[in-house]
């Protein structure tokens, strides 16, 4: 079977670095055309700069309503419609559970899911005006194995499978696919952050740090954004035609539950 993506129409949030970008990254090499946002003008205009008319690359803060909604529906109008939606959020607050406080439980929703749900609702007509459309969202280990470091994501990120087996329902028969994908412990920029952290707080070295965040890895290893990027892109491809309301845990075996 042949797997092309070329002329595609894909539309990634958050896509300037880390997992995002590992995304835009490979559907760019694939001959899609990908639009894009993130905050940092910069990362921005370097990957104008770089693809040209390829890419649509906007300046957007996902925490705000508006602008994420006109983003999507810009994209849709310059782009007459779109054929796949990776919704990847913004980061949500690490407080711990003991700790959160009702205004950071709602900035977690917001990041998770307002901003997933205004991307999708904004896209959706254009889905389905499609033939094989799909939308695949970036979640986490912590939906099915909640992180003491990381309870908001933990608590919100578990209803995700329901959201997308709902979404599939409804939607399915008219032939748009909903699926998420589960990462573990990816080595993007923010888990770099928090393992140079843990080893100046420790007194270790950060190969220390990751020897010891790998160890009950069974692949003993931490994961790349690529490895995440592939995954994603098997669940928008023809090769997962009959894939929906499912989350891919892409984690080195580390969940031990089945
Ligand atoms: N890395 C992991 O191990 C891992 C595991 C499971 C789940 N995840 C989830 O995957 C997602 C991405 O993580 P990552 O590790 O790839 O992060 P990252 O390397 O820090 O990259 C974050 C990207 O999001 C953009 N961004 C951040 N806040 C934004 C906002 N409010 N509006 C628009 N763009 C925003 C950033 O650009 P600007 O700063 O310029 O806006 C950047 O392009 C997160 O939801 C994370 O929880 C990550």
């Amino acid at each position: 079977m042949e797997v092309s993506f070329r002329d595609k129409r894909v539309l990634v949030t958050a896509g300037t670095q880390g997992l995002g970008w590992a995304i835009v990254e490979l559907y760019l090499k694939e001959g899609a055309r990908v639009a894009l946002c993130a905050r940092s003008e910069d990362s921005l205009n370097a990957i104008r700069q770089q693809f040209g008319p390829q890419v649509i690359a906007r300046r957007v803060d996902l925490m705000d309503l508006d602008a994420t909604q006109g983003f999507v529906s810009d994209v849709v109008e310059q782009w007459n419609g779109l054929d796949h939606v990776i919704v990847n959020p913004p980061h949500s607050v690490r407080t711990p559970v003991s700790e959160l406080t009702l205004s950071e439980w709602q900035q977690s929703y917001d990041a998770i899911y307002r901003s997933m749900l205004a991307v999708v609702e904004t896209a959706l007509p254009s889905l389905l005006d499609q033939d094989r459309a799909s939308v695949v969202v970036i979640s986490s280990l912590a939906a099915v194995e909640p992180l003491d470091i990381m309870p908001a994501s933990s608590v919100l990120r578990g209803g995700i499978a329901a959201w997308a087996k709902l979404m599939t329902r409804e939607y399915g028969s008219r032939g748009v696919r909903f699926n998420a994908v589960e990462p573990g412990y990816i080595a993007t920029h923010v888990v770099r952050e928090g393992i140079s952290r843990t080893a100046r707080e420790t007194g270790r070295s950060t190969e220390e740090v990751i020897a010891g965040l790998s160890k009950p890895i069974p692949l003993r290893r931490l994961g790349t954004p690529e490895e995440i990027a592939r995954a994603v892109y098997f669940l928008t491809s023809d090769l997962a035609s009959y894939v929906s309301g499912a989350c891919l845990l892409v984690d080195g075996g580390l969940v031990r539950g089945v």
